[in-house]
């Protein structure tokens, strides 16, 4: 659960959607520290392998591993075993899997912790992809729009005990209003207005996300495509500080 204050670093994770280590290391270099936390996914752990989290952090930065895990809940259980021993601070995991594999996710995460007396990795339950539409939803079977959709997964993960939600900037106002202010929302699929949307289908600006709710902006392309990925940054950073000294 949401339980400390988050510095203005805290707020901007950038994901470092590479797949090649030399490139992981040329970035973490050119955010010289800017960020506190750097997210890395399945092109990485692929790509490089589980490694790729020590290099990370050997420029300081914390990680947030987006595992995307699911699965039934036994095996989900056992992959959050693993990931426990790795030194992330925080992981995701589908909530199509169900409660069950969320609260056995979490339940063994905390357990771990307990006995090792550490951190516990927060766990982020990843709603519905950014990259689908009400259209994809439908071809997919899913009943409603997605909004539909995104509420009934997130109220399933905050009833699972999931420390956060990850969900598009345009469902966080929703969220919040359905279910308070109890756990964390971060948000993908954000866009400065000058950025090509790329595959990502539910979009919207750093401002509009910080104003509607959201604790974290994972950012990729919008920063990491830039020349000046440092100068990108500062930009970001002077937008969420600013909407929320405004909100
Ligand atoms: O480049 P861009 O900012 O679109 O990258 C967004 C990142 O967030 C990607 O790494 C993607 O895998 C991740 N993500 C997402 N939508 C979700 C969950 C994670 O785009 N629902």
């Amino acid at each position: 659960m949401k339980d400390k204050k988050l510095s203005l670093r805290d707020r901007l994770i950038v994901s470092l959607d590479k797949n090649k280590k030399s490139d992981v290391v040329n970035m973490c270099r050119k955010i010289s520290g800017k960020v506190s936390t750097l997210k890395l996914g399945l092109e990485l752990i692929y790509g490089v392998g589980l490694e790729v989290i020590d290099t990370v952090k050997s420029f300081g930065y914390k990680v947030m591993l987006d595992a995307k895990l699911f699965d039934i809940p036994n095996t989900v259980k056992s992959a959050a075993e693993a990931i426990g021993g790795l030194g992330v601070s925080a992981v995701t995991i589908h909530t199509l899997g169900g409660r069950q594999m969320l609260e056995q996710a979490r339940e063994i995460l905390e357990k771990q912790s307990e006995s090792r007396a550490k951190f516990r990795p927060l766990l982020f339950g990843v709603t519905i992809l950014t990259s689908l539409d009400d259209k994809d939803l439908k071809a997919l079977g899913f009943r409603g729009d997605f909004m539909y959709s995104v509420l009934n997964l997130a109220g399933v993960a905050i009833d699972a005990g999931t420390d956060g939600i990850i969900c598009s900037p345009n469902e966080v106002e929703a969220i919040r209003k359905k279910f308070g202010t109890g756990f964390y929302i971060a948000t993908p699929g954000i866009r400065l207005p000058e950025d090509a949307a790329g595959d990502q289908k539910r979009i919207n600006t750093p401002e509009e996300a910080m104003s509607r709710g959201a604790d974290f902006l994972i950012v990729g392309r919008s920063i990491t495509t830039r020349e000046d990925v440092g100068g990108t940054i500062d930009l970001y950073l002077e937008k969420i500080e600013r909407t929320l000294g405004h909100a």
